[in-house]
C-alpha cells in the first residue's frame, strides 16, 4: 500500500499460530509421525512446515530420508497423512475460547468497530471446527476454503481468494501471519503484511510484532499513514 492507498479496506487473518496457538498441536502431531517413522524431527525443522498444507508438509519430512522418501506409493502417503490429522484432531478436541491468543478479540472488535471486514486464509482443513471451538466465527465475514484453490502458501492464491471472497482489491488488504511461507504469500498476493513472530523468520513481512498482544489496529494505521 502506497500513500495514496492507506485506506484499509479489510483484514485476512491465518489461523493457526495467529488467531490461536493450534501451531503448536501441528508440530506434536507431525512430531509423534515423524517418530513413527524413524525420521528426526524438531522445532527448526518444523518452523518450515508453518503454512504449509497438509501433503506438502510429509513431503518435506519424507523428503529427508535418504531416497527422499521416493518408494512411497501414494496410497501410504495419504495413510500417514490422515494419520497425523488424527493426531491433531485428538489435540485440538478440547480447545476452546480460553485458547484465543491475547489481543486477538481485541483487534476483532476495533475492526468489527471501524466497519473492516475479516476474511480467513488459512490452509487447514480444520479450520472451520476451530472457529467454532473458539466461538469466534461471528468476527469472520468470509473463509477461504484451501480445497479450492491451485496453490498453496507461499503461493498468494488463498489471500487472493479471501480478497475476492470481500470484493476487494489486495492492495487494500491487511494480511497477518506467524509464518514465512504465509508472509511470502502476503507479499506476493500485493497486500500489506503483518507479521506475528521472530522478525528474522518473517523479515519480508512490512511490519513484525513479537506477538499478538501487540497487534493494534491503530498502530498499525499510523504506521502505514507515516511512511
Ligand atoms: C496451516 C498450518 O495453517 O495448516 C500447517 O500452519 C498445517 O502446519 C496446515 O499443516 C494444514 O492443516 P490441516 O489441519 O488441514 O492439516
Ligand atoms: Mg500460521
Amino acid at each position: 500500500m502506497n500513500k495514496e492507498q492507506q485506506e484499509i479496506q479489510a483484514f485476512i487473518f491465518d489461523l493457526d499460530g495467529v488467531i490461536t496457538d493450534t501451531a503448536k498441536y501441528h508440530y506434536e502431531a507431525w512430531k509423534q509421525l515423524a517418530e513413527e517413522l524413524g525420521i528426526h524431527f524438531d522445532l527448526e525443522f518444523n518452523e518450515q512446515l508453518k503454512g504449509i498444507d497438509r501433503m506438502a508438509s510429509l513431503e518435506k519430512i519424507l523428503s529427508q530420508l535418504s531416497d527422499g522418501g521416493s518408494s512411497f506409493t501414494l496410497e501410504q502417503k495419504q495413510e500417514w497423512a490422515d494419520r497425523k490429522n488424527n493426531n491433531y484432531k485428538r489435540l485440538i478436541r478440547t480447545v476452546d475460547e480460553s485458547e484465543i491468543l491475547p489481543g486477538i478479540l481485541e483487534l476483532f472488535h476495533d475492526l468489527k468497530q471501524a466497519g473492516i471486514p475479516i476474511g480467513l486464509a488459512s490452509a487447514s482443513r480444520n479450520a472451520g471446527t476451530l472457529l467454532r471451538q473458539l466461538k469466534v466465527e461471528s468476527y469472520i465475514n468470509v473463509i477461504a476454503d484451501p480445497e479450492s484453490v491451485a496453490h498453496g502458501k507461499p503461493a498468494p492464491d488463498i489471500f487472493l481468494k479471501a480478497a475476492e471472497a470481500l470484493g476487494v482489491d489486495p492492495r487494500y488488504c491487511v494480511g497477518v501471519e506467524d509464518a514465512e511461507a504465509g508472509v511470502q504469500a502476503i507479499k506476493s498476493a500485493g497486500m500489506f503484511a503483518v507479521g506475528v513472530g521472530d522478525a528474522e523468520i518473517l523479515s519480508k513481512a512490512d511490519y513484525i510484532v513479537s506477538e499478538t498482544s501487540k497487534l493494534s489496529l491503530s498502530e498499525i494505521q499510523h504506521y502505514m499513514t507515516g511512511r
